[in-house]
């Protein structure tokens, strides 16, 4: 990547106490990001896929400042986060946003859906007082609802137009870089594409960034000029759209892939061989995350973490066995 990345995340790691734990020690912790770093351009989208639990959304929300790391660096146009104060704070969380999986949680039941896409305007000072109705009729027609929307209430609508309405949210107040965490995975097979496509429309026309995160690497990869895959809040392979879904170099992204229908029988792949079922037991974090339920593992992969090696192509895996797999087929 040449120019400047937009948002930058520099080996992060996010631990939690365990559960009802007060102490410091690790055994006291878990890990739900580890060591990860991604950087994502100005007007890239960048899928980020991983089973649930995996710490996709603690990434994305380390990335828009909303929790802070334990560990690592994020940068916003080359300023670390935490070194940005006052005006330019206000400013940074303009830039960053969010939409979330279940829009409906996070709309307020007793706002009507003008109110709720106002709220950015009034909050950030956006256009004159009187002329911010405006906006928001502007804003609804910019995703697909008519402007007499404005007055309704969340509970009137359907599922896909509220999600709707939370990219209007969104957009009010002109960001940069904006997180969708799981924004189709609640929505009807039927409702997700329209979706994706008012997504994919907004970021050709307002050359939005964004970090699109699905436990379904099939919703996402469309959109996606990158992919990138976490396992055990370790990111395990990423490279671009192609390179991922057509090459995948990773046993647990090749399983991921060979999960999804293909339409088109005669580019079927073969199945790989199947995971052993161990994703129950913690892994053990000194060797590869994925040891346990690993077709191809060898003694080897439990005994240190296996780096992120990027070949020249800009396509990055994590496995100590990646030149000795058969080729994918
Ligand atoms: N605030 C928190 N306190 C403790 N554990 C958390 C917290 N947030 C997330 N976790 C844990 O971190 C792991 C990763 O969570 P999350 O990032 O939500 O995963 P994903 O979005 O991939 O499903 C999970 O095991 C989750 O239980
Ligand atoms: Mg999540």
């Amino acid at each position: 990547m040449s120019a400047q990345p937009l948002i930058a995340a520099e080996a992060v790691t996010k631990e939690f106490p365990l559960q009802g734990s007060m102490l410091p020690w690790r055994a006291h912790r878990f890990t739900a990001v580890e060591n990860v770093s991604i950087a994502i351009a100005p007007g890239e989208v960048l899928g980020l896929v991983g089973e649930s639990a995996s710490g996709k959304s603690t990434l994305g929300r380390i990335l828009l400042g909303l929790i802070q790391p334990s560990a690592g660096t994020v940068r916003f146009r080359g300023t670390d986060l935490r070194a940005i104060g006052g005006g330019e704070r206000r400013a940074m969380r303009r830039a960053l946003q969010i939409i979330f999986q279940d829009p409906y949680a996070s709309l307020d039941p007793r706002l009507t859906i003008g109110a709720i896409v106002r709220e950015g305007l009034d909050i950030h000072g956006i256009g004159a007082p009187g002329a911010r109705d405006v906006k928001v009729a502007h804003l609804l027609g910019r995703v697909g609802l008519d402007a007499g929307f404005a007055r309704r209430y969340p509970h009137e609508l359907s599922g896909g137009q509220r999600q709707r309405v939370g990219i209007a949210r969104a957009l009010a107040v002109e960001p940069t870089f904006i997180v969708g965490d799981e924004p189709v995975s609640a929505l009807d097979v039927s409702i997700r594409g329209q979706i994706l496509a008012l997504l994919a429309e907004l970021r050709r026309s307002m050359g939005l960034s964004m970090l699109l995160i699905s436990h379904d690497i099939g919703a996402i990869s469309q959109l996606s000029d990158r992919i990138a895959v976490l396992y055990a809040g370790r990111m395990i392979e990423i490279g671009s759209r192609s390179q991922v879904l057509r090459t995948p170099r990773h046993p647990y992204t090749r399983a991921l892939l060979a999960a999804i229908p293909v339409p088109d029988p005669s580019r079927r792949r073969a199945p790989p061989p199947a995971l052993t079922d161990g994703a129950s037991a913690s892994p053990d974090r000194a060797g590869c995350v994925f040891a346990p339920r690993c077709p191809h593992v060898r003694p080897a992969c439990t005994g240190s973490v296996p780096p992120l090696t990027v070949l020249e192509s800009g396509h990055g895996t994590a496995c100590l066995l990646q030149d000795e797999l058969p080729p994918a087929a």
